[in-house]
């Protein structure tokens, strides 16, 4: 039975996931699986681009031909003739002989290597089009090109650009391990939390020694307008690409995402264990909060290699064996090298029963490495670490800390006192009425931390109470209009939009004026001075509240009346507890006067009306 997923207008994913294989290329263990992505466009012609692994010819000759139908198919673009996409082409000519095969030069040349087209009846001299960067292919609505990206992943790679509908298909680019079990989008997934190590995995074990092809590919892409990234494997990307783009410059250009220290050690009794355990714990205690330590007789050296590209520190602990590095920390080293590793921070801790080595080894087989930062100080263990030892790990450790950014602050430096409420309010909120949309159901909220986090690109952080209405739609939609508030605002639009929930009543139903901004979202024309369109990039939840980083697509000034303050709603707009005379004893909610009776507050209590917890209630006179 078919399985075929609608990309775009008559574009259709007609691959299939591999949850069986272990070891990708026979090398890279893939616990989650892999998909191997192949897409058919439907056009006046019709095109194929790239096929798939033969493990899964199955379900995707069913897809190509309930989606054909009874039509021919026109062309096969080669993106990349590697056999995981390739290995089924020799039977494509038998079943579609008129199939063009779209390439260039290079892949001429290897997709001969790989298969007999003689045994297909195929005449490939005549059946192979030769394509060259720039050129174009029309296949009526659409117009491709063609540009070549020679070593990512092997030669003869190009990528193809749908001029039509902005459409890249990136090859082995922007590709991930993880079988896509029945999402295609990116966005249908959470990538960012679960996806990125076996993309990063994928990245640096598979194209990582080719950092600077890469590159080129990426200045190249630079200068197109991409609405949709097609990869040969893992998720389509149309929203939030400039994030995962923004991971490839830096993974091609080797700068560590993270200030983080990695920890690799290769112990034979646990004594070299026990110092690097040590030293992850010194380093803790100096405020590190991003270390991790694996074990290179058990951690496959792929993950090794994708942390060491995500770190900016990489300790390397090992036993000497056979007067050489331990052997399984030799092979670590070597998957490092062959995947170009540099511009990294740099320690060494060694041990050695009778005649020590492996330090002296690491420490030439760093020096050819480019851009390493060598940390001095070698620790050399006598087969097991003694007590005098520890002030040397203790030295190393400060080493290392006093290499890393100062962004880290030391734990122990931090004194603790009580915490008062009254400070908080004091901070210069301003208050804000962000608005989303679900299908046909608009709905907003009240908010009061919106501030802008970076000028280039545009990008603000915000964040909502997560138990809100409006803040499910934002993880759903990722869409969003902030609209700042003037002074003038009335207490009504604050008890609507602050006070009630979209779960409950329809918020926007007696605004006279439903103003939308480009995106189709509400903004608030006449109680706001001006308004943000954005779209999320990160979202992260944080107890009581879910805070996120967002693009801007759009931003507009309404007028000029000044914006409204946390102070100025306090001070003028909402409404004063009445007097009646009668003394009560309680709390009163500071956002929106409901009060709790009572001598004691609860700790978790939850104001009804507006949600906000115990720090916004202060005892009543
Ligand atoms: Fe997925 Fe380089 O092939």
């Amino acid at each position: 039975m078919h399985l075929v997923r609608e990309i775009s207008e008559n574009l259709f994913w007609v691959g299939a996931d591999d949850r069986r294989l272990e070891l990708f290329e026979n090398v890279f263990p893939i616990p989650r699986g892999v998909s191997y992505n192949s897409y058919l466009l439907l056009d006046k012609k019709t095109v194929l681009f790239d096929t798939v692994d033969k493990s899964v010819s199955a379900v995707f000759y069913e897809n190509l031909s309930f989606l054909l139908k009874n039509r021919s198919l026109d062309y096969v673009v080669i993106n990349h003739v590697e056999p995981d996409h390739c290995a089924n082409l020799a039977e494509l000519v038998l079943r579609y002989p008129g199939v063009k095969i779209v390439g260039n030069a290079k892949t001429a040349d290897m997709l001969k290597q790989f298969n007999n087209f003689e045994a297909s009846n195929y005449n490939f001299e005549s059946g192979f089009l030769e394509v060259k960067e720039g050129d174009f292919l029309e296949t009526g609505k659409h117009k491709f090109t063609f540009v070549m990206a020679p070593m990512v992943h092997w030669p003869e790679v190009m990528v193809s650009y749908d001029t039509t509908e902005k459409i890249l298909f990136s090859a082995d680019a922007f590709g991930t391990f993880g079988a896509l079990s029945g999402h295609i989008f990116a966005d249908e997934l959470n990538f960012e939390t679960e996806w990125l190590n076996d993309a990063r995995r994928y990245y640096t074990n598979i194209v990582g020694k080719y950092g600077n092809q890469v590159q080129a590919l990426l200045a190249k892409a630079a200068a197109l307008d991409i609405k949709l990234v097609c990869p040969l494997h893992g998720p389509v990307w149309r929203k939030n690409f400039g994030w995962y783009l923004e991971k490839y410059q830096r993974w091609s250009a080797y700068v560590p995402e993270d200030d983080a220290v990695l920890i690799v050690y290769g112990s034979i009794y646990g004594n070299t264990e026990n110092a690097a355990n040590i030293l992850a714990a010194l380093l803790a205690e100096k405020g590190v909060r991003n270390i991790r330590l694996f074990n290179v007789s058990k951690t496959h050296p792929s993950e090794i290699v994708a942390e060491a590209f995500r770190c900016s520190h990489l300790i390397f602990a090992a036993a000497t064996y056979n007067a050489g590095v331990f052997c399984n920390m030799e092979t670590v080293l070597e998957h490092l090298k062959a995947h170009n590793i540099q511009n990294r921070t740099v320690a060494i801790i060694e041990n050695g029963s009778w005649a020590p080595q492996a330090g002296e080894i690491m420490a030439k087989f760093f020096q050819t490495i480019p851009k390493i930062n060598m940390i001095e100080r070698k620790i050399t263990i006598n087969s097991s670490l003694k007590q005098n030892q520890r002030s040397e790990l203790e030295l190393l450790a400060g080493d290392i800390y006093a290499s890393m950014p100062k962004t880290v602050i030391p734990a122990h430096d931090v004194k603790t006192a009580p915490i008062q409420n009254e400070p908080f309010f004091k901070l210069s909120y301003g208050l804000f009425l962000l608005t989303v949309r679900d299908g046909e159901k608009d709905n907003g909220c009240i908010i009061n931390t919106a501030v802008q986090l970076t000028d280039v690109p545009k990008r603000i952080t915000f964040s909502v109470i997560r138990k809100n209405y409006t803040n499910d739609i934002l993880k759903k939609t990722g869409v969003f209009n902030i609209s700042i508030l003037k002074q003038s605002t009335p207490f009504d639009v604050f008890k609507r939009f602050g006070f009630s929930s979209g779960r409950d009543v329809e918020k926007f139903a007696n605004c006279p004026k439903k103003t939308r901004s480009a995106n189709g979202l509400i903004y608030a024309p006449e109680h706001g001075n001006a308004f943000i369109s954005g779209k999320v990039i990160s979202v992260t939840d944080y107890d009581t509240h879910t805070l996120y980083i967002a693009d801007i697509t759009e931003s507009c000034v309404i007028d000029n009346a000044p914006s409204m303050t946390y102070q100025y709603y306090f001070d003028h707009v909402k409404p004063k507890p009445p007097i009646t005379g009668e003394k009560k004893v309680g709390w009163v909610c500071r956002v929106c006067g409901w009060i709790h009776e009572g001598e004691e507050l609860p700790e978790d209590i939850i104001c009804p009306l507006c949600k906000h917890g115990a720090s916004d209630f202060e005892k009543l006179p």
